[in-house]
């Protein structure tokens, strides 16, 4: 499925590692160490048009001209299973900065409540990296990114591994400029709000509870 605003990432690694995590038999630990994995391969394609400036070195022969990123990077996973693609980002881009955002989805009303914060006050130099692995309904993403316009953040991508179409247009509909980055764009979601097929649910994989 294509649609506008939507990379889905077709690497043959990144669809290996996200069936991996699709089977019921992948148990937590396993679970961590592919996430991890997969998350390192999707930044590749989600910083792809990062803007970069020029900047000359002196290699031990002769100037050479280069590159460097324009500006600085804020990763923010989102609580809880955001944390499971961080680390091998952050591997990554050694210099970003990392904020938090804590959202909990509601049982009963599949509202996302949120329960932590932690994001510098201005957000508008930074490129930002929203980071969850599961967009279902969209209202996690969403309200995650309010709290990112909040603070007036200019440059936002969702990377998520996995994509309802309802959450896709959720988040769309409120954010339409928000590019976003995902492994699969699944069928639907069920009525307890999972993704089908999905993966389950992510953070209680990734945590074993
Ligand atoms: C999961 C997932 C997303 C959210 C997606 O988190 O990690 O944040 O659900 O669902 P939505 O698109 O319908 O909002 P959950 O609220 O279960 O918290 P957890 O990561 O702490 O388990
Ligand atoms: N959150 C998850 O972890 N999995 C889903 O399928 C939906 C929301």
């Amino acid at each position: 499925m294509n649609l506008p605003g939507v990379t889905v990432i077709t690497h043959p690694l990144v669809q290996h590692n996200l069936t991996r995590l699709r089977d019921a038999r992948t148990e937590s630990q396993e679970f961590r160490r592919v996430l991890s994995e997969v998350a390192a391969l999707m930044l590749y394609e989600a910083t792809r048009a990062f803007e970069t400036g020029p900047l000359a070195v002196t290699t031990p022969l002769e100037r050479a001209r280069g590159r460097r990123l324009r500006r600085e990077v804020l990763l923010v996973p989102v609580l809880r299973a955001g944390l499971g693609m961080l680390d091998t980002i952050l591997q990554l881009i050694p210099s970003a900065r990392v904020g938090f955002i804590g959202l909990k989805r509601e049982e009963s009303t599949l509202e996302a409540h949120s329960y932590h914060k932690s994001l510098p006050p201005d957000l508008r130099r930074f490129e930002v990296i929203l980071i969850d692995p599961m967009l279902a309904t969209g209202g996690s993403a969403v309200a995650a990114l309010n709290l990112l316009s909040e603070r007036r953040a200019a440059r936002v991508r969702l990377v998520c591994l996995v994509a309802a179409p309802e959450g896709i247009r959720r988040v769309q509909k409120s954010y339409p400029t928000v590019p976003i980055f995902t492994a699969a764009i699944d069928r639907q979601l069920n009525d307890k709000g999972y993704i089908l097929p999905g993966l389950g649910d992510a953070g209680d994989r990734l945590f074993g509870v």
